[in-house]
C-alpha cells in the first residue's frame, strides 16, 4: 500500500501549511552556514522558509506527490534550489556542511536495518564534522495514545477527510496508523486512499546508541519545548 500518495499530500498541505513555529526557529538558529540538506523535505514546509530566510538548503523525498507540492511553493515563491527524489536510505556520498529532520519524520524508517541504513548514509552525505539535527519521537507513556482521529480539511468545493486510526506497541515501540482518506467534491465522495504508516519510537539513549554506531560524534540528546532532538557531527 502507498504511503504519502497523492491524496495523503493534498490533506497535509492543508492541514500543515507551515512549520511549527517553535520548531522552525530551533532549526534555523541552530543551523550552520554552507550546503545544507533536507531529506524527507515533504511538502517543503521548512524548505521553503529556510530558503526564505537565506539557507543554502537543498531537499529530498521518495513520495513523488509530496515533491510535487514543493516544487510548486519554490515555484511560487521564486525560489530555485535541487530537489530531487530519493529516500534516506539511497542517498548518495555527499559534502553537506549540515542535514535536517524536522517533525520526527526519520521515525518513519521503522525497520532497524532502514533507519541504520539511512543514518549512514546521511552520515556519508556529510562533510567530516558536518551537523545533523534530527528530531525524534519518544516512547509513548501507558495509554497515552489517542486511538482513532477524524480531521477534515476543505479548499473551496472540496473536502478531503482523514480516519486515523492509531495502535502503539510498547513492546517494539512501533506507533502504527491505518489512515483512510476520502475526497469530496461538493458533497459527492469521489475518490479514496488508504494508507498504513509506522512510526518507531526511540529514547534518548536509544537514538544517542543509533547515532554512534553510524559514526557520528559529538551527540547531545536535548529536550525542547517542541519535542526531542539529537544533535551530531559526522
Ligand atoms: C510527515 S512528512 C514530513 C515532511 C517534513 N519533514 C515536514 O515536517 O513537513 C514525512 C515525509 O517523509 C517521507 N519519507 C517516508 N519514508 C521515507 C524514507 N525512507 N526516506 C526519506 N523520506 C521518507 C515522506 O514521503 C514524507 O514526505
Amino acid at each position: 500500500m502507498e504511503s504519502y500518495g497523492d491524496l495523503c499530500a493534498w490533506f497535509y498541505d492543508l492541514d500543515k501549511p507551515a512549520a511549527p513555529e517553535l520548531a522552525f526557529v530551533w532549526f534555523a538558529g541552530a543551523l550552520p552556514p554552507g550546503r545544507i540538506l533536507e531529506p524527507m523535505c515533504g511538502t517543503g514546509r521548512f524548505l521553503v522558509p529556510l530558503l526564505q530566510r537565506g539557507f543554502n538548503v537543498e531537499g529530498c523525498d521518495p513520495s513523488p506527490a509530496m515533491l510535487a507540492r514543493c516544487r510548486e511553493k519554490l515555484a511560487a515563491a521564486g525560489l530555485e534550489t535541487r530537489v530531487w527524489q530519493a529516500a534516506l536510505e539511497e542517498l548518495e556520498p555527499d559534502e553537506f556542511d549540515a542535514a535536517l529532520i524536522p517533525a520526527g519524520s526519520f521515525c518513519l524508517l521503522h525497520e532497524p536495518a532502514a533507519a541504520r541504513e539511512g543514518l549512514k548514509r546521511l552520515h556519508g552525505a556529510l562533510n567530516a564534522g558536518g551537523l545533523l539535527l534530527l528530531e525524534f519521537e519518544p516512547p509513548y507513556g501507558a495509554g497515552d495514545w489517542p486511538g482513532q482521529v477524524t480531521r477534515v480539511v476543505s479548499q473551496g468545493g472540496t473536502q478531503i477527510r482523514l480516519v486515523s486510526r492509531q495502535h502503539y506497541d510498547p513492546a517494539t515501540q512501533i506507533d502504527s496508523y491505518e489512515n483512510r482518506y476520502e475526497l469530496r467534491q461538493s458533497g459527492r465522495l469521489v475518490r479514496t486512499e488508504d494508507e498504513v504508516l509506522r512510526l518507531r519510537c526511540y529514547t534518548p539513549e536509544q537514538m544517542e546508541s543509533e547515532l554512534r554506531a553510524a559514526g557520528f560524534d559529538e551527540i547531545a540528546i536535548e529536550h525542547q519545548d517542541f519535542g526531542w532532538v539529537a544533535k551530531a557531527r559526522a
